[in-house]
């Protein structure tokens, strides 16, 4: 019943992965076990060998982390899901499952910082090469494949920019370089957008967002279009370690069955209030797919549900004012991490790229008065409310 396609994604959501068991458990029991026992040395042996599916050890396989793979995969529909401890656990299983020493990858510059960073810093001591270029123009992404291209890794809408990269285009320049593609589909959800659907490979979370929702797990995500792709990451997987923690998999399940309802509601509100903050004397610009402005507005229409719920904007006044409305929000959490059900704020010069110099903060787009929301479920009057008289303190 559950992994019926043409059940809908809130139903799906709901029930993928997981059917009562014998107890008439409405919900997956937590598989608190290291280890499982074998019925008998042949059992064990059949179980080694893969002549039968069952559960060896909690790093390689655990049924309470299935319940929550396979709903996520089903959610996406790929052939299967692999979870792993956090989001960065999940990208570095696929770079080290799917890139050798001389090889190349492609990655949006955009990316979340630490994912382009470790490229940088310390897959390239490993021989990894790497171009990190802005992927919303197929041009420059067509121009960036070496011959020895193996993997193209986009994050659209990228952060804090929401700049947005066309699946299909990149799917096909990947396609003809013969390299893998992988969408990180973090800000989006399953709901608003499904990449496999547009020619990924590989569908990349980190689940400690809009999936779980409810800010208290990290966890990460990997949804593989093809069985071939699960079995070629599978041993470099449960090899390094990044295996998630059963009770971070019940949660994350738990937090999964509303994700229908909560992505659709903070995008109404946030709706709202990008449509406020446009027409707000004190702010510059504002950064939100659902805007015709939006430069990629057309292309995320054709590849999305909907616009999401994270919005970036640009204070008249600076790095002042970008402090001041930290300092002014009441109901708005000043937090770094997006995707829970409450609305976080936070200021990337004064806060999370407080370290750079202007001059590398401004190459990446972190302007002064550049503040990110993720919006969440509040009542929206009181949203609009309390920003607006933060707004007015800046
Ligand atoms: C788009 C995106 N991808 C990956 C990550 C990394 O996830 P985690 O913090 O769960 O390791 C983040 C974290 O903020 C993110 O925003």
């Amino acid at each position: 019943m559950t992994k019926d396609k043409k059940l809908g994604l809130g139903t799906r959501a709901i029930h993928a992965g997981y059917e009562p068991d014998s107890t008439g458990a409405v919900n997956p029991p937590v598989y608190q076990s290291s280890t499982f026992a074998f019925r008998s040395a042949a059992h064990g042996a059949r179980l080694f060998t893969g002549e039968e599916e069952g559960y060896i050890y909690t790093r390689i396989g655990n049924p309470t982390i299935r319940a929550l793979e396979d709903n996520i995969a089903a959610l996406e529909g790929g052939a299967r899901g692999m979870a792993c401890s956090s989001g960065m656990a999940a990208s570095n299983t696929l770079f080290f499952s799917f890139l050798s020493a001389g090889e190349h990858v492609i990655v949006t510059d955009a990316v979340y910082g630490p994912t382009r960073l470790i490229l940088e810093t310390h897959w390239s001591r490993f021989g990894v090469e790497h171009s990190a270029i802005d992927t919303a123009d197929l041009d420059a992404v067509r121009a960036a494949v070496r011959p020895n291209t193996r993997m193209i890794f986009v994050e659209t809408p990228a952060n804090p920019t929401l700049k947005v990269t066309d699946i299909a285009g990149c799917a096909e320049i990947a396609r003809q370089a013969g390299a893998v593609f992988i969408v990180d589909n973090t800000f989006m959800s399953p709901v608003l957008q499904r990449p496999l659907e547009h020619g990924a490979d590989i569908v990349v979370h980190s689940i400690t967002k809009f999936i779980n929702g409810h800010t208290d797990i990290v966890g990460g995500l990997i949804v593989f279009k093809k069985d071939a792709g699960y079995e070629l990451a599978f041993k470099p997987w449960y090899m390094l370690g990044a295996v998630m923690d059963p009770h971070q998999a019940f949660l994350g399940y738990r937090g999964v069955k509303s994700l229908k309802l909560r992505a659709l509601a903070a995008q109404a509100n946030a709706r709202q209030l990008a449509q406020a903050l446009l027409e707000h004397p004190a702010v510059a610009w504002v950064a939100y797919p659902g805007l015709p402005e939006h430069p990629q507005y057309e292309v995320h229409q054709r590849q999305a549900d909907g616009p999401g719920s994270l919005i970036s904007f640009e204070l008249k006044g600076g790095l002042k004012a970008g402090a001041a409305l930290m300092d002014g929000v009441r109901i708005m959490t000043l937090a770094v991490s997006l995707g829970g059900i409450e609305t976080l704020i936070q200021h990337p010069a004064s806060m999370t790229h407080a370290g750079m110099t202007l001059e590398q903060r401004h190459e990446a787009g972190i302007t002064d008065g550049l503040v990110r929301v993720s919006v969440g479920c509040e009542d929206v009057e009181d949203l609009l409310a309390d920003m607006a008289q933060a707004l007015a303190q800046v």
